[in-house]
C-alpha cells in the first residue's frame, strides 16, 4: 500500500484481486457516468476487473473505499490506463490526477507510451487527460455503444527504440 503524492488528505493506492474490491468497483461503475449511457451494467463490469491481466489499484480515504484505476501492463496494450473512477463526493479534490501520475511511473518502466481512452461526451476527462499531457491520436467511432465515440489518447516518453537504449541494464 503506499500513499498518493501531491495531496492534502491522505489516500492509498494498493492493489487489490479481493472479489469484495472488485465488486464494489463493479457497482461503481455501473451506477455512474459514463457508464450507464454506455449501457455497461455490474454484469458487463465485473469479468473486466477480474480479468488476469488487469491490474486494479484501488484508492482508500481513512480505510474506506475511494475509487479505483485499472491498468494493463501486459498483452496487446501494454501501458493502457483501461478505467478509473472515483465516488462522487472524491472528485475534484486532485486525486484522479495524483492515480494517474502513480500508476504512470508503473508503465513508464515497461513502456514509453500510456494510453487512455474517453467517451466523445466524457469532455471533463479529455480536459483532464489533455491537461497531464495525453495528445489524441484516434477517434473510435461506435466503439462502446453506437452514437457515442471514444477519444484515444497517448502520453509519451518517446519512441520504443530510444526508450530500450535509455533503460538502465538493471531496470
Ligand atoms: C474523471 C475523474 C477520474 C477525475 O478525477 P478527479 O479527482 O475528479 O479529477 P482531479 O481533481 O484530479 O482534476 C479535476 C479535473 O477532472 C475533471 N473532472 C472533474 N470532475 C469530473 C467528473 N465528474 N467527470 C469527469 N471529469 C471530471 C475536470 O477536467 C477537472 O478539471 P477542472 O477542475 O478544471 O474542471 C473523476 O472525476 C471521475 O471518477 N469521474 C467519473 C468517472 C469518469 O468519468 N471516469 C473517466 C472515464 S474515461
Amino acid at each position: 500500500m503506499d500513499t498518493l503524492k501531491g495531496l492534502s488528505i491522505p489516500v492509498s493506492i494498493g492493489k487489490t484481486t479481493e472479489t469484495e474490491d472488485l465488486q464494489w468497483c463493479a457497482r461503481l461503475m455501473a451506477s455512474n457516468e459514463p457508464w450507464i449511457s454506455l449501457q455497461r451494467t455490474y454484469e458487463d463490469s465485473l469479468p473486466l476487473l477480474e480479468d488476469p491481466l488487469s491490474e486494479v489499484y484501488l484508492l482508500q480515504k481513512e480505510g474506506v473505499r475511494i475509487g479505483f484505476i485499472m491498468i494493463k501492463l501486459k498483452g496487446s496494450f501494454t501501458g493502457y490506463i483501461q478505467t478509473i473512477a472515483l465516488a462522487d463526493s472524491a472528485r475534484g479534490l486532485g486525486i484522479g490526477e495524483a492515480a494517474i501520475h502513480y500508476v504512470e511511473e508503473l508503465i513508464f518502466r515497461v513502456s514509453p507510451n500510456v494510453f487512455i481512452c474517453a467517451s466523445s461526451f466524457n469532455t471533463g476527462a479529455q480536459k483532464l487527460y489533455q491537461r497531464l499531457g495525453y495528445e489524441v491520436v484516434g477517434i473510435l467511432k461506435d466503439y462502446v455503444i453506437k452514437g457515442y465515440d471514444e477519444v484515444f489518447m497517448r502520453k509519451t516518453r518517446g519512441s520504443f527504440h530510444d526508450f530500450k537504449i535509455q533503460k538502465p541494464a538493471n531496470a
